[in-house]
């Protein structure tokens, strides 16, 4: 019998195991910061500390699943098998962000919550970016992508909106823009700006790989 490719390359057991390892690492900040929150360990208002913790976390997600196409064609990293598990991470941190507001924050009085929606500002984007994810979340399987086609690229596009929401609505959060917002609005910003250079940049790697291709094809022949 012929070995399968797995067993062949005697490696490919460890991609679905090192994406769930992501998952497990991934949340650990969560746990931590729970376990902290439980043993009296958020220091003054660990209830606000919770809430920013998670939602930097979400942000940080977010923003780490718009780098692995960057990375894939610029340094040639293929991270991609990772992407999904960061977006879902992200979309997990938002959810546990919004409960924390919802739950510990607000004390489930949905009047102030709706209140605060629609009256203040950065609590309406970060509302609106939690809306848009979920869409997203709910097609991350690869039934979705196989059913969706060319839709699930087109709607997984909505994570550029949301990332911008989400800086947004953290910068706008914030009473002074210090050194570590001006971070995260740089790299939202660099890695926004590169899905608009993206497919001249892309156009001309395929001509120069073409072109490569042709010369290797027409030297033999010389
Ligand atoms: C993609 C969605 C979201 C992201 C990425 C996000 C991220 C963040 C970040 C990074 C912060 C600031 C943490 C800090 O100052 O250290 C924050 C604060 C906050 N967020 Fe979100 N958030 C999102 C959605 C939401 C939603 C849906 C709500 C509630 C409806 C919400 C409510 C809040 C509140 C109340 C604060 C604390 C502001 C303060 O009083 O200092 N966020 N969020």
């Amino acid at each position: 019998m012929a070995p399968t490719k797995a067993k062949s390359s005697g490696v490919a057991w460890w991609r679905p195991a090192s994406v769930w390892a992501l998952y497990a690492v991934g949340l650990l900040p969560a746990v931590w910061y729970f376990y902290l929150g439980a043993t009296n360990n958020l220091g003054v208002d660990p209830v606000k500390t919770f809430e920013h913790l998670l939602g930097i976390w979400a942000l940080r997600f977010i923003l780490l699943t718009l780098c692995v196409t960057p990375l894939r064609d610029l340094a040639g990293i293929n991270l991609m098998r990772y992407r999904r598990a960061l977006g879902l991470l992200g979309f997990y941190y938002v959810v546990f962000h919004f409960l924390v507001y919802l739950v510990l924050d607000q004390q489930m009085n949905l009047s102030v919550v709706v209140e605060d929606v629609i009256k203040r500002p950065f609590i309406t984007f970060g509302m609106i970016a939690l809306v848009l994810l979920i869409p997203l979340a709910l097609t991350s399987s690869n039934w979705a992508i196989r059913t969706l086609k060319q839709n699930w690229i087109r709607l997984h596009r909505l994570v550029y909106l949301i990332a911008a929401l989400g800086t947004l609505h953290f910068a706008m959060g914030r009473k002074v823009i210090g050194p570590e917002i001006m971070f995260y609005i740089a790299v939202c910003v660099l890695l926004l700006g590169y899905r608009l250079i993206r497919p001249k940049l892309m156009e001309r790697k395929r001509a120069r790989k073409k072109a490569a291709r042709m010369q290797a094809g027409v030297k033999p022949a010389r």
